[in-house]
């Protein structure tokens, strides 16, 4: 049995008569990245400001490394790491400076040269904030955020407004400090995002969880038939039909398309095989997570 490090039960959260959270719970284990997904306004991040104490629920149980956030807020603000948003940041201020302050607010001072060194910054240790490329303000933010050595880190819509590769780049920083021992939860509206890095998530919508699981398990069960393509001369491909896990088999011309479940995929590899069909250009088509949204809330996840 895992340790939950996170555990959030029945969570409701109000304002004024506005029903930002109306039910939501879910658990994070040690060591994994955790994903918060769903669209805007879904109450994503107001759940998570209620975890870290940021934010007063008005029902619900709340434990954050064994600690109330209620009631115990100011000891686990030591323990937990979140990324400020760049406003929040003066232009002018330097890059020690800032992971300087960081580190005062901590007791025992923490070495804020080494955390300077691990996310490459240290050459640009007197530049100040406003002279940063966004790749390098991205680092920053989250050496910011490591900087006390935080047991939970929380991301909040990291990578918004980022270019492809300042978004991949921020993956590899995420992957880094779950490498480093730290439990991500990680808060977004991109579901390519959240099937790339989450090992867990739970969906969200209109303050309520719609489902959780990996990515590949939600897939598996709300994403639909998995699809395989390919082509052949051979008229008859009626024997895919026999395969318990087909559900249709349709073509237009050379190209076949076989919809099924499960083991599919091996199944009408080996079974073209049998039949002397080999295929160059095999291939298959997996749902994804927004399928799943989609299947699951009859919406997209786009506003
Ligand atoms: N301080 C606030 N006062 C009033 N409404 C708010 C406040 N913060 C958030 N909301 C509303 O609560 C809902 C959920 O917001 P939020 O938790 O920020 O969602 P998400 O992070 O999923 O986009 C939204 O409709 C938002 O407009
Ligand atoms: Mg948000």
């Amino acid at each position: 049995m895992v340790a939950s490090v996170i555990s959030v039960d029945r969570l409701r959260k109000t304002y004024g008569t506005f029903v930002a959270v109306e039910d939501v719970s879910f658990e994070v284990e040690e060591g994994e990245i955790f994903g918060l997904l769903g669209p805007n306004g879904a109450g994503k991040t107001t759940s998570v400001e209620c975890a870290q104490g940021l934010r007063v629920p008005d029902a619900g149980d709340i434990s954050v490394l064994g600690l109330d956030p209620r009631t115990e807020g100011s000891q686990l603000r030591q323990l937990v790491g979140s990324q400020l948003q760049e406003s929040a940041l003066p232009g002018r201020l330097k890059v020690w400076e800032a992971l300087d302050l960081f580190a005062s607010l901590v007791p025992g001072g923490p070495d804020w040269r080494q955390v300077m060194e691990r996310w490459d910054l240290t050459g640009k240790a007197s530049a100040s904030f406003s002279s940063l490329s966004g790749g390098q303000r991205q680092r920053l933010l989250v050496a910011l955020a490591v900087v006390n050595e935080p047991r939970v880190v929380f991301l909040d819509e990291m990578t918004t407004g980022l270019d492809p590769a300042a978004r991949r780049a921020t993956w590899q920083l995420i992957e880094a400090i779950r490498d480093g021992g730290a439990t991500l939860v990680l808060v977004t509206h991109f579901m390519d995002e959240a099937e790339q890095l989450c090992d867990r998530l739970t969906i969200v919508d209109e303050g309520r969880v719609v489902a959780t699981g990996s990515p590949q398990s939600l897939i598996a069960e709300h994403g639909g038939d998995l699809l395989i393509h390919f082509s052949t001369d051979r008229p008859d491909v009626s024997f895919l039909d026999a395969i318990e896990s087909v559900h249709t088999v349709s073509r237009h011309g050379p190209h076949v398309t076989v919809a099924g479940h499960g083991p599919v995929l091996a199944l009408v590899g080996a079974e073209l095989v049998r039949n002397g069909i080999v295929p160059t250009d095999l291939r298959v088509q997996q749902s994804t997570l927004e399928d799943v949204f989609l299947r699951l809330t009859g919406h997209g996840l786009a506003e």
